[in-house]
């Protein structure tokens, strides 16, 4: 038997960072999607293939007296990405008590590791086939919890926001409470003229969390100072969204992203994407997810286009996303 669970990548509009220390935040599914297709074994092994995560990068060096080239990749990306999958398959086990061996398939419509929400798509996803498999069924509420666990056995800590809209899907108002998280959707489908743009990733998600929890326990007062500043920018966005009134939320998008700078978690690649998209008649742009590279978003309507090719000459990849709200499903 073979089963495939897919789950959807997403952008944070506002939010990413203070929501690991309990603020809420925006965020949504976008339709770019992580399949993983898992098959039983005859035996126990765990057997995992990942042969298309969208990582860029392979540097081929030809030597004058060899025939073969010496490749390499960035294979601490994969290894990141597939450790997501081997805790997905162990923690789902252990959430059913029934264990089975099984050959694990990856495969990504969007770059892994970029800060589109990959590493929650993918712990969503596995646990959700894996357990689809042994004949398990499980609420939507507790697959995100078991992705959230996930994600936090593999990084160390993570919010609930990824995990939550890989598994819901939409536009979602997060806040992380000590009962768990609570979900509100927000009634908007599309946001005009919203381009992602995509560079290297130079930091882990983990090693930025660190960096952020060490800045916050050097400084606490600031550090806490700029959460909540980010927590109000959250509410007024949220009430930009709903009434939708663009330039504001192009404003508060700009004010998000000088907070995530002041954490230090964005570099010299990110801050020239941004600011030329700015120049390109974009209302706002910011940095979103995790930070450290990775990708950036602009509010830019009727500029989309200037705004792509501004990304590109800042040395940024323009993406191709638009939002969905399909959350976590089994394949046909
Ligand atoms: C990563 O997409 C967003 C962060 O806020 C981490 C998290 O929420 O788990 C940086």
């Amino acid at each position: 038997m073979k089963i495939t669970a897919s789950a959807p990548g997403k952008i944070a509009l506002f939010g990413e960072h203070a929501v690991v220390y309990g603020k809420p935040a925006i965020v949504s599914s976008i339709d770019k999607r992580i399949y993983v297709t898992i098959e039983e074994r005859s035996d126990d092994d765990l057997k995992i293939s990942a042969m298309d995560l969208h990582i860029p990068g392979i540097i081929l060096t030809y030597r004058k007296d060899q025939q073969l080239p010496k490749v390499e990749t960035n294979f601490s990306r994969v290894e990141e990405a597939i450790s997501y999958v081997q805790k997905g398959v162990y923690l789902a086990s252990e959430y059913c008590g029934k264990r089975k061996g099984v050959n694990v398939e990856v495969r990504s419509e969007m770059p892994v590791g970029a800060g589109l929400g990959t590493s929650a798509a993918l712990s969503v996803a596995t646990a959700y086939a894996y357990l689809t498999l042994l004949g398990v069924e499980i609420k939507r509420e507790s697959l995100a919890e078991l992705g959230h666990k996930i994600e936090v056995a593999v990084q160390g800590s993570a919010s609930p926001m990824d995990t939550a809209v890989a598994c819901f899907g939409g536009l979602l108002q997060v806040t992380p409470l000590q009962t768990g998280p609570s979900i509100e959707r927000i009634g908007v489908n599309q946001i005009p003229g919203l381009v992602i743009g995509y560079t290297a990733r130079e930091t882990t998600t983990a090693e930025l969390l660190k960096r952020v929890r060490s800045l916050r326990s050097s400084f606490p007062e600031a550090v806490e100072s700029i959460m909540s500043a980010i927590g109000s920018i959250v509410s007024a966005s949220r009430r930009a969204l709903e009434r939708g009134d663009l330039a504001s939320l192009g404003e508060l998008m700009n004010i998000n992203h000088g907070l995530l700078e002041s954490l230090g978690v964005s570099t010299k690649r990110l801050n020239d994407m941004v600011y030329s998209a700015r120049y390109a008649g974009a209302l706002g742009s910011k940095l979103t997810g995790a930070g450290g590279g990775g990708c950036m978003i602009a509010l830019s309507p009727s500029k989309e286009s200037a705004v792509k090719t501004a990304i590109q000459v800042a040395g940024g990849m323009p993406l191709a996303a638009s939002l969905s709200d399909i959350g976590a499903k089994i394949e046909d």
